[in-house]
């Protein structure tokens, strides 16, 4: 028999219809919330409002489980690479060898982009945060594929167009970053995998052939995977909003972009190097910026500490803080941020503050950390977590425009002024 909720609202009782999930999480219904009662509810960043029913990711806030497609990372990053993956969440299945091989050899083929785009990344000062210069290019992709604009063309189409800027978007991140320090670009090559291509792109030279280290590549792949998608957070739920009013791929996914780029969010894991490195030189004072976090006054937080859904421990952060040992070890990087950024969690840990709020590290604390081993600058950390993300972006987006979800439009509870007379200027004081 379907459950219901019982609503007592002034003298009339209404039923909202109970749904559940896969998983057993239950959910009120309110779809005809207003049309029956002309109530709306009122939930300020949609702390206790589910947007959608997905069937990408599963996260359990409290137990620490985070799969994707009903897979673990705990096992995807341990078997699997981020080109699967990325299969995986956007098409919802985990590939056959052939069908791995075409998507891989279809990947290859879309790595170029336009020469024009070198003129807009031209047009950016050299100081420009590479985050803007993705967003940018990733935008740009509608002038040069007018035809990716319509999301109902026929779904040959709509996938050229999810291949296309998923084999562009390492081109794009890595030359924003040869932007940023004024280099020459380098051209993909397709001989490579994904994440080693992304390097060679990165770090490649014009005067040297570029030198694969794959335990980097091993330790990109996992980072990626982690990163790939987790369900409805601000950025994929930005994504989904602009694609719902049937806005293209490529402008949904620059939202995204800007979205992530918050230091809320994405941009969490660039701001924890900084409060790392400003610990440091502040002699290794932790206590006085746990202090800080602490005071109401103070606007300084954390970063890297807390979650919106996890309240227990973020499952990724357990994975990244044991392969940052790992990578730092095998690569023979000692980084004094990494002693402070354990010191810090084990202070944390204990302090009543952060356990009663359950505040743990989360995705952000450890993973700049690795990129700092691999050479990729601080500024570019949140672009890593895009490159990561975008998987997760698409599928999610597919997965709106497949269920014909409407376009989307929050209200609102109006708190300001009552109906006023207009009054000429000449008779305002
Ligand atoms: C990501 O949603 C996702 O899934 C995101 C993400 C993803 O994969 O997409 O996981 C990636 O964005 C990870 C989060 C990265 N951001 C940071 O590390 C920034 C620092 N953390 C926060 O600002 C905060 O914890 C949030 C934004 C992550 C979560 O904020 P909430 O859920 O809105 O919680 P809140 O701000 O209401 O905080 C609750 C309490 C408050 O104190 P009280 O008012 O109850 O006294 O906890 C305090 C906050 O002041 N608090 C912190 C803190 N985080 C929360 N105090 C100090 N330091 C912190 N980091």
């Amino acid at each position: 028999m379907k459950k219901s909720a019982l609503l007592k609202y002034d003298d009339r009782e209404y039923s909202l219809p109970v749904v559940g999930g896969s998983e057993g999480e239950v959910g009120l219904d309110i779809t005809r919330l207003r049309a029956d009662t002309g109530l709306v509810t009122v939930d300020s960043g949609y702390k206790n409002t589910s947007g959608t029913l997905s069937a990408i990711t599963f996260l359990d806030g409290e137990k620490g489980i985070l799969r994707y497609r009903g897979y673990p990372i705990e096992e995807l990053t341990k078997h699997s690479t981020f080109l699967e993956v990325s299969y995986l969440l956007i098409y919802g299945t985990l590939p056959t060898s052939s069908e791995l091989s075409r998507f891989q050899s279809e990947i290859s083929r879309h790595t170029l982009v336009h020469e024009d785009i070198k003129k807009i990344l031209d047009g950016f000062p050299s100081n420009a945060h590479p985050m803007g210069v993705l967003s940018s290019l990733v935008c740009s992709l509608t002038a040069f594929y007018p035809e990716s604009l319509d999301p109902n063309r026929a779904w040959e189409k709509v996938n050229l167009s999810i291949l296309r800027i998923l084999s562009k978007m390492p081109t794009f991140a890595a030359w924003a970053y040869k932007k940023e320090v004024g280099l020459p670009v380098m051209y993909p090559d397709n001989k490579l995998s994904y994440c080693a291509n992304f390097l060679s792109m990165m770090f490649g030279l014009p005067t040297e052939a570029y030198q694969v280290n794959e335990l980097a590549v091993r330790a990109l792949d996992k980072l990626l995977i982690l990163h790939a998608d987790h369900e409805q957070n601000c950025s994929t739920s930005t994504v989904r909003l602009v694609g719902s009013a049937q806005a293209s791929l490529y402008s949904s996914i620059s939202a995204g972009i800007n979205a992530l780029w918050g230091p809320l969010h994405g941009g969490a894991n660039q701001a924890v190097i900084n409060m790392l490195e400003s610990i440091q030189a502040d002699g290794g004072d932790i206590q006085k910026y746990i202090a800080r976090a602490k005071d109401k006054k103070d606007h300084f937080r954390l970063m890297g500490f807390g979650h919106r859904v996890y309240k227990n421990f973020d499952p990724r952060s357990v994975i990244i803080r044991k392969e940052a040992d790992e990578v730092l070890s095998q690569l023979g990087v000692q980084d004094p941020v990494l002693d402070i950024a354990k010191k810090l969690e084990e202070i944390a840990l204990k302090d009543e503050y952060f356990i009663k709020r359950k505040l743990y590290p989360n995705v952000d604390f450890y993973s700049g950390i690795i990129y700092r081993a691999l050479g990729i600058p601080t500024e570019m950390f949140t672009v890593m977590f895009a490159l990561g993300r975008l998987p997760g972006w698409i599928a999610q987006w597919k997965e709106m425009r497949e269920n014909a979800e409407p376009i989307g439009r929050p209200r609102q509870i109006y708190c300001g002024d009552p109906k006023k007379t207009y009054l000429p200027l000449s008779k305002r004081t």
